[in-house]
Order: structure tokens, then C-alpha cells, then sequence
């Protein structure tokens, strides 16, 4: 006999690298899943209606924003947050970066800014000041000015692929 519907699906993820396996409402959001469930408070809700991007973070790779999202939906999703990006012997480049722009103020906008420039520099290790632009284009910053995160997400950049230096560019290794 087929079991009767629930309105608390069971959901299977990996989250940060990590199975969870939990209950859930099923309009339980993956933001409120995150935070209210998993305790992973990195990731920040603004809006709650995917236009200010705070929420964002990566569902397969793939930046998504987590308020547009059902938990219930994401069977054996691989879901990375802020916390997931974060090294545990301290910040991560593109982090540092970060901080050394001052790309930051209030820092409601930052865990989702790094959660895009995570999969910009992913899929293009030296992006352009243009490009940094339109892959942040929509996460909204209310504080910054945009100029000084563009500028993080450079630095990030360039010092994941520094530039050749005359050894190499005399093909000595
Ligand atoms: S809280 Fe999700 S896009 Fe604003
Ligand atoms: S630093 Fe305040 S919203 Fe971006």
C-alpha cells in the first residue's frame, strides 16, 4: 500500500562535505534549513525573494540563491556554504582578500559575494574587472560602493595565478 502523503519528507544532502540526513517541512526553505536546522548562520537572508543575493551558496557546484529553494528538494544535493569555504587553519584567499580591500563594512552581503566570486574564479581563474562585475551583478552590497569587492575578487585572483614572472616567461623552470 502506498504510504500516505507527509508534509515532513525525509531529505538526504551532503552539506559542507558532510551527509545529513534530515526531516523537514516541505516549504522549509534551504536558508531557514541551514540556519534554523544545520546551525550554519554564514549564510544570511535578506529579502527572502532572490534579489539581494545575500543567501546565496552553491548547490553542485552551482551558485544558488538558498531562500528560492526548498530543503525537501535537494535530495542528494552537494550544498556548499560560507562555512564550507572556509579552511580550518583560517580565511581562505579570496577571504583575505577581502579584508585587505576592505570589501566589506557591514558584512550582510559578504557570505554570498564570496559564495559568486567562489564560482567565478572556479570557472575563470583571471576574470576582468567587467567580468567580476557581471558575475557579482546580483548580489546586492548596501554599504561598499561595489569598487573595493571588485577590486578583492582581483587580488583573490591574482594571487591564485600570478602572473609570469621572467623565469617563466624564459620557459626556466
Ligand atoms: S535572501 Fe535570498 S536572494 Fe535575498
Ligand atoms: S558590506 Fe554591508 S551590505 Fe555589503
Amino acid at each position: 500500500m502506498t504510504p500516505p502523503p507527509t508534509d515532513r519528507p525525509s531529505v538526504r544532502l551532503a552539506v559542507n562535505g558532510e551527509d545529513v540526513e534530515r526531516t523537514v517541512e516541505a516549504r522549509r526553505s534551504l536558508a531557514d534549513f541551514l540556519r534554523e536546522d544545520l546551525g550554519l548562520t554564514g549564510t544570511h537572508v535578506g529579502c527572502e525573494h532572490g534579489a539581494c543575493g545575500a543567501c546565496t551558496v552553491l548547490v553542485d557546484g552551482r551558485s544558488a540563491r538558498s531562500c528560492l529553494l526548498f530543503a525537501a528538494q535537494l535530495e542528494g544535493a552537494r550544498v556548499t556554504t560560507i562555512e564550507g569555504l572556509t579552511p580550518p587553519d583560517g580565511p581562505s584567499a579570496l577571504q583575505r582578500a577581502f579584508r585587505a580591500c576592505h570589501a566589506l563594512q557591514c558584512g550582510f552581503c559578504t557570505p554570498g559575494m564570496i559564495v559568486a566570486a567562489t564560482e567565478l574564479l572556479a570557472a575563470d581563474p583571471a576574470p576582468t574587472r567587467e567580468e567580476i562585475r557581471e558575475a557579482l551583478a546580483g548580489n546586492l552590497c548596501m554599504c561598499t560602493g561595489y569598487t573595493t569587492i571588485v577590486s578583492a575578487v582581483e587580488l583573490a585572483a591574482a594571487e591564485r595565478s600570478p602572473a609570469p614572472g621572467p623565469a617563466a616567461a624564459e620557459g626556466v623552470t
